[in-house]
């Protein structure tokens, strides 16, 4: 295949708070995952999802188990593939729209490492103790958000190095940056924020109602 989306679904969802796996918790009767799911399918060749022990789908997609860390879970990912290209989503994000996956597909095939970002629109402080420490400048800032694409053999390579020098990113454009690859900014969509905190979850069961019309 030429493009899979792997799709890291096997966080515990503690900052939910809920008592199931985030990505199995449901907005207007749809789960976070059959969301992420649904919307990658059409426009990729092949998809990974990587669950919870002692979790399963019914879909006829491709399903394996996630590991300790979001990092780990990515690792075994990319093991699960043999695609040219992958695009990683987080099922913690279940407004993904056609528009933006093909706008990453578009760009990884050129620079082979991309992330969807949104250049940031609020204020933005380094902070000191709880205080304002310092300002920094907003017109360089970017949020960054998933998915994010890059050739397979380039984000498992960079995957390899960070395991070998034990570092941890909170993603897999972190990892690249660091060890394989310049990163293209892609711009993203603020539909896409990440259902983390209970609030986001209010926030995201109103829009499903939009989103799903
Ligand atoms: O916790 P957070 O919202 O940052 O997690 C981002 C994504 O990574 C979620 O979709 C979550 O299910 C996934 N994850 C995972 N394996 C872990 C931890 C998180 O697949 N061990």
């Amino acid at each position: 295949p030429r493009f899979a989306a792997l799709i890291p679904a096997a966080g515990s969802g503690t900052r939910l708070g809920f008592g199931v796996p985030k990505a199995l918790v449901e907005l207007n009767g749809r789960t976070l995952l059959d969301r992420a799911i649904d919307n990658l399918s059409p426009l990729v060749d092949e998809v990974v999802v990587a669950l919870p022990a002692g979790h399963s789908l019914d879909q006829g997609v491709k399903q394996i188990e996630g590991g300790a860390t979001r990092q780990d879970t990515v690792f075994r990912l990319l093991q699960a593939t043999e695609a040219e290209f992958v695009l990683i989503h987080d099922a913690a994000r279940p407004f993904l729209s056609a528009k933006v996956i093909e706008r990453i597909k578009g760009r990884v095939v050129q620079s082979g490492a991309v992330t969807a970002a949104l250049p940031a629109t609020d204020t933005l402080v380094h902070a000191s103790g709880g205080f304002w420490g310092y300002l920094v400048d907003r017109s360089k800032t970017w949020a960054v958000q998933t998915p994010q694409a890059f050739r397979r053999n380039t984000i498992l390579d960079a995957h390899l190095k960070a395991l070998q020098e034990g570092f941890d990113a909170t993603d897999d454009a972190g990892l690249a940056s660091r060890y394989a690859s310049n990163v293209e900014l892609v711009l993203g969509d603020s539909r896409l924020f990440k259902v983390t905190t209970p609030a986001d979850f209010e926030l995201a069961t109103a829009f499903a109602q939009i989103w799903d019309q």
